[in-house]
């Protein structure tokens, strides 16, 4: 029982939050009611969207409303310098939801305080997409837990420091999904939630604007199905069915799907697939006007009913195409997107040992409002697409496709110079296009130096994968960590076995996390060991420096080498360069700052910017001494 005191206290609270929603409402109502209206024209279902807000608003619960007055006082408040993400299936970091609650203490032994959960709703066995064909966003996977265990451990999360992460695959849904059934058995409703055809002239028309995601594993944009006689719209598997955002039904229950995943306590929601959400005949389906309409309701929502939540949207496109998903300053639609060009920049730079490209990309992004934050990673659970600025290259004469191979080549090993290990993705042998896949560690030749026990290649390879993360760690925004990286987890090939994946080449960087490694990370004499304790040390710097905030002025200096990359970084009076070798040379940065005197971070070696001498793949943090005063 509380206190009167107390619960007069609570009472008192609660009646400012609730007043809260009112402004909140005031704030963004013209506006949303302005894009629904645009979009839909019907009132009917935005006041009906309007009521399931404030219901939505009114079941959630105390603390969460709490936690999101205090983030919209502090509307930087991700954008700290220790904010560290790590993402990972939850069957393959701990079996299920109560084994990641188990494991906190070793994700905080790795410094991460954000958690991305890869998709963990129900799906079909076998037709699942790795969990992106979700059959119903309200429930789990019940090898992986229960909704309680989903709030249990967002809970348990947020006790400790660590905001927590999951995807919204809001572009479409699995065939298993209800909806999806009943429009298979012919319910005008439902069939009007996707895009059927009982021919194939509106999909031969589509064909030809619209270019293929899977060429090779699901080519084509529709799939028949012989049993309702009728083609549907499946951009990704033919088990995905394209959701119709035309129809505002489909908006508003995806949006109610939205804040009820919300509301069990979840901080950050990737916006899976977002640029495909409206189609269009006769484009080419992709990032159209009525995709930023959408998103931009979607973070009034948000903001209405529960600002403490954060937008990631995932635009795997080249740079012009993924910054409108910022929005603008005034009206901001994404708070984060992934930094995929820079990314697959970051390996081409380690196959060519050219930073020219990368540092002209690292100047794009630097050149943005500070506003805009990116989340920074080596590798996640896709595969790399090679989205390179190739007008670029082509002013160097690199074309397109004989670069791919030569990456393509590069990364497999096939090449003199490289000890990386991977395998193709979705070969288009019409475009001659593919992707490719590897951790990061079998990239880095980890994976070969292990297999030949060759301990001067085992020494490089860490040296290249520990500058790899020291540059992540020092780009502008927040870096994510692919689990298993912090250990070199290499490539895992077992899924070649599985009837369910083989065909699927993304399962070879999504092996199961070998927690016999981590037993020996406090031991400097292994590889898990040495890549521990340098991420580590990398961690404890970027934690302590203010100079690395989210929020910190970026830039590149000139290094007058190619293979060198020098990326400056000043927050308040503190100034740190970071120097990267991208070659297995040793060479000299020919840097002249004239500033004062520099220690780097790293060693405590006290020295000049100026001519540094850098070994094979080394790194320096060197930080400004301040003037003694
Ligand atoms: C996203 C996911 C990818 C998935 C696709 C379809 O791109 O990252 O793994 O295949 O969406 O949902």
């Amino acid at each position: 029982m509380l206190a009167p005191e107390q619960a007069a206290q609570e009472e008192d609270n609660m009646q400012k939050i609730d007043q809260v929603y009112q402004k909140r409402l005031e704030r963004h109502f013209d506006e949303l009611k302005w894009l629904y209206m645009e979009l839909y024209g019907n009132d009917a279902m935005f006041q009906e969207l309007c009521r399931n807000m404030e219901l939505f608003f009114t079941d959630r619960e105390m603390d969460l409303k709490e936690q999101d007055l205090k983030r919209e006082a502090h509307g930087d408040w991700y954008k700290k310098n220790d904010m560290l993400g790590m993402m990972f299936y939850i069957d393959n970091f701990a079996g299920n939801m109560e084994g990641v609650m188990k494991k906190l203490d070793y994700i905080l032994a790795c410094n991460v305080n954000y958690l991305h959960l890869m998709p963990f709703l129900e799906t079909p066995k076998g037709r699942s997409d790795g969990g992106y064909a979700v059959a119903d966003f309200r429930k789990v996977q019940e090898n992986l837990g229960t909704m309680e265990d989903l709030e249990k451990l967002t809970a348990a999360c947020h006790k400790r420091g660590i905001s927590v992460c999951m995807d919204f695959v809001m572009n479409h849904t699995s065939e298993e999904h209800v909806w999806a059934k009943r429009a298979r058995q012919g319910e005008e409703e439902y069939r009007n939630r996707y895009f059927f055809y009982g021919n194939r002239e509106i999909p031969d028309q589509y064909e030809r604007t619209v270019p293929q995601v899977f060429p090779t594993t699901a080519p084509g944009n529709f799939t028949w199905l012989a049993d309702a006689g009728q083609y549907v719209m499946t951009t990704f598997y033919p088990y995905q069915w394209d959701l119709n955002y035309r129809n505002p039904r489909v908006f508003n229950e995806m949006m109610y799907n939205f804040l009820y995943l919300a509301n069990r306590g979840v901080d950050i929601i990737r916006i899976d697939a977002v640029p495909y959400i409206w189609k269009e005949l006769g484009t080419p389906c992709r990032n159209l006007r009525q995709v930023h309409t959408i998103v931009r309701m979607m973070r009034i929502i948000g903001e209405i009913v529960c600002p403490g939540i954060l937008l990631l949207g995932e635009v795997v496109m080249e740079p012009e195409k993924v910054v409108p998903y910022f929005g603008t300053v005034e009206k901001p639609e994404c708070h984060m997107l992934y930094n995929v060009t820079t990314m697959a920049t970051t390996w081409h730079t380690v196959a060519t040992r050219d930073i020219r490209l990368l540092k002209r990309q690292l100047d794009i992004v630097d050149g943005l409002p500070k506003e805009y934050t990116f989340l920074n990673y080596l590798r996640c659970h896709d595969d790399i697409g090679w989205g390179l600025d190739y007008p670029m290259l082509m002013e160097e004469g690199i074309g397109e496709v004989s670069h791919k191979k030569y990456l393509n080549d590069f990364f497999r090993g096939y090449t003199g110079s490289s000890n990386s290990r991977g395998e193709l993705y979705n070969e288009d042998f019409v475009t001659g296009d593919a992707r490719f896949c590897g951790t990061t560690a079998s990239m880095c030749g980890i994976e070969r130096a292990g297999f030949e026990q060759n301990e001067d290649m085992m020494r490089s390879a860490i040296q290249l994968d520990l500058m790899l993360h020291a540059y992540m760690f020092m780009q502008s925004g927040i870096p994510v960590l692919y689990s298993g990286d912090e250990i070199g987890q290499v490539n895992d090939y077992t899924y070649k076995e599985d009837p369910d994946k083989s065909a699927d080449s993304r399962y070879i960087h999504r092996g199961a996390l070998n927690w016999e490694l981590i037993k020996t990370i406090r031991d400097p004499e292994t590889v898990a060991g040495r890549l521990f304790s340098g991420l580590d040390q990398l961690e404890h710097i970027r934690r302590r420096e203010k100079a690395f905030m989210s929020t910190a002025d970026t830039w590149t200096v000139e290094t007058w080498d190619r293979s060198v990359l020098c990326i400056g970084r000043q927050y308040e009076g503190d100034k740190i360069l970071g120097l990267f070798n991208f070659s297995e040379f040793d060479k000299t940065a020919w840097i002249n700052e004239k500033d004062g005197m520099y220690t780097d971070l790293i060693s405590g070696q006290s020295m000049e910017a100026a001519g540094v001498n850098i070994p094979a793949y080394g790194f320096y943090y060197l930080k400004r001494k301040q003037e003694e005063v």
